[in-house]
């Protein structure tokens, strides 16, 4: 007889936020292929965060459960510090545990950034931001006291690298970097690992680009090569205790490429013996700083081939 080899997140409890649909869906599903018992959180909110609806998430846990695997719907909101501890309690009620919280879900409200109102950058720091604090710290007594735990943040290039429109998300985004940087030093003597993930996938999020011309289609066409199912592998890794050693980092997937991002470091310097003025900073720390001057990229200006 062969032996059954163990899977790899066989025993764990884990947190998938915004798991009714998209790359969480995904996530969960593979999570729970891999021996997972999954929360599958979800509001069922539209891509600009309107509206509500248990359904998608339900659907999710019957698909796991239908194919042998363990997974409990939860709708309540990650946008919220009170809703979010449910979340967590979820995993505490219905396994007795918690190993992973992969922060996932989210919204967009694209505006010019001279157009945002208030309540446009509100409701996006408060899915994306201020919901993975939330959840995260939830997560965090749990965490601190079995000596273990993980986290996977969803970041995204608009952040990392510049996108129009997406001042609030962008905002949201890069302070998620920093938060999983933060959590992975302050929780490192507890095991805590915690990582970021820039995905490229189609989904609805990305999915409301017109395809009247032929060009259009054909852009579409390759854009749909980026599944959301390609993000999923990488999310399982981060979650196993395989990636014992892996924390403070950011990934990009994109279809079949896998990437790790740059992250900030002094570039170059220049130094003055008897201090700067503003004009001796015209007149030689901005030429000599110039060379490394960064342009004003977008995101598509980076990733510029097609996905693979
Ligand atoms: P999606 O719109 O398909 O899924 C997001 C899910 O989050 C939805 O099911 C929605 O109901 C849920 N959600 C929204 N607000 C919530 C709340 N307050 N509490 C709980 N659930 C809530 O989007 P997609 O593309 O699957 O995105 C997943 C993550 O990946 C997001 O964080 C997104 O910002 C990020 N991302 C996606 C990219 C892409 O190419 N699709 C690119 C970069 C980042």
């Amino acid at each position: 007889m062969v032996p059954q080899l163990k899977k790899l997140l066989e025993g764990k409890a884990v947190v998938v936020t915004g798991a009714g649909g998209g790359i969480g869906r995904d996530f969960a599903l593979a999570m729970a292929a891999a021996g997972a018992r999954v929360v599958v959180n979800d509001i069922g909110t539209s891509v600009k965060g309107e509206g509500r609806d248990a359904s998608p998430a339900q659907k999710v846990v019957d698909e796991i459960r239908a194919a042998g695997g363990t997974a409990v719907h939860n709708s309540d909101s990650v946008a919220e510090w009170e809703s979010a501890n449910r979340i967590v309690q979820c995993a505490m009620d219905a396994f007795g545990r918690l190993d992973a919280v992969i922060n996932n879900a989210g919204i967009l409200r694209d505006r010019f950034f001279f157009n945002m109102s208030v309540d446009e950058w509100r409701a996006v720091i408060d899915v994306h931001l201020n919901g993975s604090f939330h959840v995260s710290r939830a997560a965090a007594p749990f965490f601190k006291s079995q000596d273990s735990g993980c986290y996977v943040h969803m970041t995204s290039t608009s952040g990392l690298v510049g996108n129009l429109g997406q001042a609030n998300y962008a905002a949201a985004k890069l302070g998620i970097v920093g938060l999983s940087k933060s959590i992975a030093l302050d929780m490192a003597k507890y095991k805590v690992r915690s990582n970021c993930i820039s995905p490229f996938a189609w989904s609805r999020m990305i999915g409301s680009i017109p395809t009247e011309t032929d060009e259009q289609k054909a852009r579409v066409e390759k854009l749909k090569a980026m599944e959301t199912a390609k993000i999923a592998p990488l999310a399982v890794f981060l979650a196993s205790d395989a990636a014992r050693d892996v924390s403070g980092q950011i990934f990009a997937v994109r279809a079949n490429e896998i990437f790790i991002m740059s992250q900030s470091r002094p570039l170059r310097s220049v130094h003055r013996a008897e201090g700067w003025t503003a004009e001796s900073i015209g007149a030689h720390a901005m030429p000599a700083l110039r060379a490394h001057f960064y342009p004003l990229d977008r995101s598509q200006d980076v990733f510029s081939w097609d996905p693979l």
